[in-house]
C-alpha cells in the first residue's frame, strides 16, 4: 500500500493549478491590454501555481513565497523536477513572509485557496495588502480568491469522492461576533481508517466589500470582483467574470482584483 501522501490529495482535491494561471495571465491582459510576464505567488505552498506559471512559455517567471519549509520542500522534490531546465531556471521559490519588505516585485500577485484569510485584524490585512501594492510593477494586480454563502454562518461538513479516497471539507465553527471560523480537511483513503485534521485553518471570514475596500484604502486605483457563473443544474461552472451584482448562494467562490 502506498503511503499517505497529504499534498497529493490535497492537490487532487482543492488546487487546479492549470486552469488557476490561465485565469491570472487572462486577467492582466483583459485589464492591461498585454500580457504579463511576472507572478508572485504568495502563501504559495508546494508552488504549484508557479510551476504552471513557468509552463505558459519562455517569458514566464515566478517566485513563491511561504513561510513552512515543509511544503516548499514537497514542490522541490514532486512538482519541481517535472519541469524543463529552462522551466525550473524561472522559478525561484522564497522561505519567507508575505509581510517582509523587499519581496521579489511582480505584474501579477495570487493569494490562492483563501490563504490571507488567516490576517484576522483589519489592520494585519491592510498592511499585507499594501505590501502586495508596494511590490507590484507599475499597473500590476493583486488577485486574492475568497468565499462564502450562508452555509458558512453555521458547522457542516461536505464530502467528495475522488478515485481511491473521500475527501471532506469540515467547518467546525463560525462565530457571527468575529467572523472567525475554523476549518479541516479530513481524508479516508478507500478501506482505510479516515485520517482527520490533515490540515486545519483558523481564519476570518472576509466579505468582498470589505477586501474591495481595504484594497482602496491601501492605494490601489480600482477593483474588481470576478463572480463565477452557473451550470444549468446550478453548480458553478469554473468561469469567473467581472461584475458589480452577484447571486444568493449556499456557497460561492470569487476573485478580488486590485489594480495599481
Ligand atoms: C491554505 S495554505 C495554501 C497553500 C497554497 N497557496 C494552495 O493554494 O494550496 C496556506 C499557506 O500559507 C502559508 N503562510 C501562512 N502565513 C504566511 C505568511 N505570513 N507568510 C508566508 N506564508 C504564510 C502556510 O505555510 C501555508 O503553506
Amino acid at each position: 500500500m502506498a503511503p499517505f501522501d497529504k499534498y497529493s490529495y490535497y492537490r487532487r482535491s482543492v488546487q487546479a493549478p492549470d486552469t488557476d494561471v490561465e485565469f491570472l495571465r487572462d486577467t492582466y491582459k483583459e485589464i492591461r491590454g498585454v500580457l504579463p510576464t511576472t507572478l508572485r505567488e504568495d502563501f504559495c505552498g508546494t508552488f504549484s501555481i508557479c510551476c504552471e506559471w513557468a509552463k505558459l512559455g519562455p517569458r514566464y517567471r515566478a517566485h513563491g513565497i511561504d513561510l513552512d519549509y515543509e511544503p516548499i520542500q514537497y514542490g522541490m522534490t514532486h512538482y519541481l523536477p517535472q519541469l524543463s531546465t529552462s522551466q525550473k531556471e524561472r522559478v525561484q521559490i522564497h522561505q519567507e513572509n508575505v509581510l517582509n519588505p523587499g519581496l521579489p516585485r511582480a505584474d501579477v500577485i495570487a493569494a490562492m485557496n483563501f490563504s490571507h484569510f488567516i490576517f484576522k485584524e483589519r489592520a494585519m490585512m491592510k498592511s499585507y495588502f499594501h505590501n502586495c501594492y508596494a511590490t507590484l510593477n507599475p499597473g500590476g494586480i493583486l488577485v486574492c480568491d475568497a468565499f462564502g454563502g450562508s452555509r458558512c454562518g453555521e458547522a457542516n461538513e461536505e464530502e467528495t469522492k475522488h478515485r481511491g479516497f473521500t475527501y471532506y471539507w469540515d467547518q467546525e465553527s463560525f462565530d457571527p461576533v468575529s467572523n472567525y471560523a475554523t476549518f479541516h480537511i479530513h481524508f479516508k483513503p478507500d478501506g482505510q481508517k479516515k485520517i482527520e485534521k490533515v490540515f486545519t485553518y483558523d481564519w476570518r471570514m472576509w466579505t468582498l466589500p470589505e477586501l474591495r475596500e481595504m484594497m482602496m484604502e491601501t492605494g490601489f486605483r480600482k477593483t474588481h470582483v470576478y463572480w463565477e457563473g452557473t451550470t444549468k443544474s446550478g453548480a458553478g461552472d469554473g468561469v469567473f467574470r467581472p461584475t458589480e451584482k452577484g447571486e444568493e448562494c449556499e456557497a460561492w467562490i470569487a476573485y478580488v482584483v486590485g489594480e495599481k
